[in-house]
């Protein structure tokens, strides 16, 4: 079944549009929907029309706010296999990590429910009698919101659930070989009661988008952009909204490290790297991009790490595999690039490379007719290396040696990434040491790189984002601004720093 997919602005329909295939890419032969891609001048209509329906939804009490983006989250639940299943079609993530996805909009849902009932502002003494201080938080206007496919559906309901209860109007991005998923999970936003405008969903390709985008901050229609992505585009956002007096919500790639310590558990820490480095085919931001490990331990982790690797159920995403295909044809000419960085200086430990096919198979694969590739474990890789410095988007994992704590930070931090970062340890002093060290916005110990919770802070520094960061309260400031109100009821104008009662102190008092 192939359904036709177009934007959808102010509750209508933009029916005219170039036409694009989003394609299943475990099943390339199958079109999971077919798009119509908007050109600039829709996106920036649309922002247009956010404009209007901002004023009104920015009306609409906070707690009754609330009570949307509750009903939103009952209607992912109860849709979660349905949207799940269109997740693992569209994007090939294997079922259980398609669900754990749609369980993190949920959980967006109902931390921000409650939100709606407190987005606190503050009363703050005055330096003056008869006057009060206030603060509130104000809705930025309307936000631009630019997503990744990876995470097609969690990601996207990061900005979308913040920024709607908090008052803005939405225009929303979706990668386009995500149309349907977002698609979908536009029509459950839609279905909780969303005033028409309120939320716009535009199918447009990245270049075109930009161009809309910057005729839209142009004309003042745009507040707020949000984007994840790649480290270099996300500079080109930064720079067009620098230039607008604007500071984008930035969520870009990562080299994540994982420091394994003398004294770690190597079992625990194999099981981490694995999930870390070839869960979700390695194509999240938080993705394991390097293993530090000690010397001592290095030749015993390695061996246990490729046969884990090789032991990995690969295949078909809706049975239970570890891996599927990755996300589009563009994704995986770019992961063969990244295969080429290998070097002679290199071992790669973990068997065969490249496209999985008759002719280059893997033990025990499931897939057929996919985007799927071998996961790759390359030893010895250095810090003048490629494969060291930049992001590998996809399965491909490196290895290094180091001798001192002190050694391990310096290498996780010289890529001058800084999203995610895992240290496997059982000495509480060496996990405090790297906590203080490393540059990365997220920390694990004993744990994945990957899988932080919705509730916490996520966001990067560095070449990983501009601080900005998503999640849990800490997004309120995103999508809020600070208004200050004073208020004197004195009946005379008093004089801040000036008119303001003085208690002299005895300064020459001595016991
Ligand atoms: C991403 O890849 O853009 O922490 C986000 C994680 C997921 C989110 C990844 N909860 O791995």
């Amino acid at each position: 079944m192939t359904s036709e997919i177009v934007s959808v602005i102010g509750g209508k329909e933009a029916s005219n549009g170039t036409a694009y295939e989003s394609v299943n890419p475990a099943r390339l032969n199958e079109v999971v929907a077919r798009v119509r891609l908007a050109d600039a001048s829709t996106f920036s209509s649309a922002c247009r029309t956010a404009t209007a329906a901002q004023r009104e939804w920015s009306r609409v009490p906070a707690p009754v706010r609330g009570r949307v983006i509750a009903s939103i989250g009952r209607l992912v639940e109860a849709n979660a296999e349905e949207l799940a299943r269109l997740v693992t079609r569209e994007i090939g993530k294997p079922y259980a990590e398609a669900l754990g996805e749609v369980r993190e909009i949920v959980d967006t849902c109902d931390f921000f429910l409650g939100e709606g009932r407190r987005l606190y502002g503050q009363t703050v003494p005055s330096e003056m009698p008869d006057k009060n201080l206030f603060t509130f938080r104000v809705p930025v206007g309307v936000a631009a919101v630019i997503t990744a496919g990876n995470f097609p559906v969690a990601v996207p309901s990061w900005y979308l659930v913040p920024a709607l209860l908090c008052g803005n109007a939405v225009v929303w991005k979706p990668a386009e070989y995500a149309a349907a998923s977002a698609h979908a999970l536009y029509r459950l936003f839609t279905a909780a009661g969303l005033p028409d405008g309120v939320l716009n969903l535009v199918l447009a390709d990245g270049a075109t988008t930009f161009e809309g985008l910057e005729s839209a901050l142009a004309e003042g229609t745009v507040h707020k952009v949000g984007f994840t992505g790649s480290t270099a585009v996300g500079r080109a956002v930064g720079e067009l909204c620098g230039r607008h007096l604007q500071s984008p919500c930035l969520e870009l790639g990562g080299k994540n490290p994982m420091v394994v310590m003398p004294d770690a558990d190597l079992d625990l820490a194999v099981e981490g790297a694995l999930f870390a480095g070839f869960g979700t085919a390695g194509q999240r931001c938080t993705s394991l991009g390097t293993v530090i490990v000690h010397e001592s331990v290095h030749e015993e982790f390695l061996r246990r790490y490729a046969r884990a690797v090789a032991e990995a159920a690969i295949g078909d995403p809706a049975e239970d595999v570890l891996c599927g295909p990755l996300l589009e044809e563009r994704f995986a000419s770019r992961y063969e690039e990244y295969l080429g960085w290998i070097q002679p200086h290199h071992t790669v430990v973990s068997g065969p490379t490249g496209r999985i096919t008759p002719d280059n198979p893997r033990a025990g694969f499931t897939g057929e007719g996919g985007l799927y590739y071998h996961p790759v474990v390359v030893d010895g890789v250095r810090p003048g290396d490629r494969l060291f410095l930049e992001e590998t988007f996809g399965p491909i994992v490196g290895v290094t040696a180091f001798s001192t704590l002190e050694e391990a930070v310096e290498l996780a931090n010289l890529p001058g990434y800084g999203l995610s970062s895992s240290i496997y340890t059982t000495d509480p002093k060496s996990a405090f040491h790297f906590r203080a060290g490393i540059g990365a916005g997220m920390v694990s110990v004993n744990n994945s790189t990957s899988g932080a919770e919705a509730h916490l802070p996520f966001g990067g520094n560095g070449r990983s984002g501009n601080g900005s960061r998503q999640s849990g309260v800490w997004v309120l400031d995103q999508f809020t601004r600070w208004q200050a109100m004073n208020w004197d009821y004195s009946g005379r104008l008093q004089k801040a720093q000036m008119d303001v009662a003085e208690i002299v102190p005895d300064l020459d008092f001595h016991l």
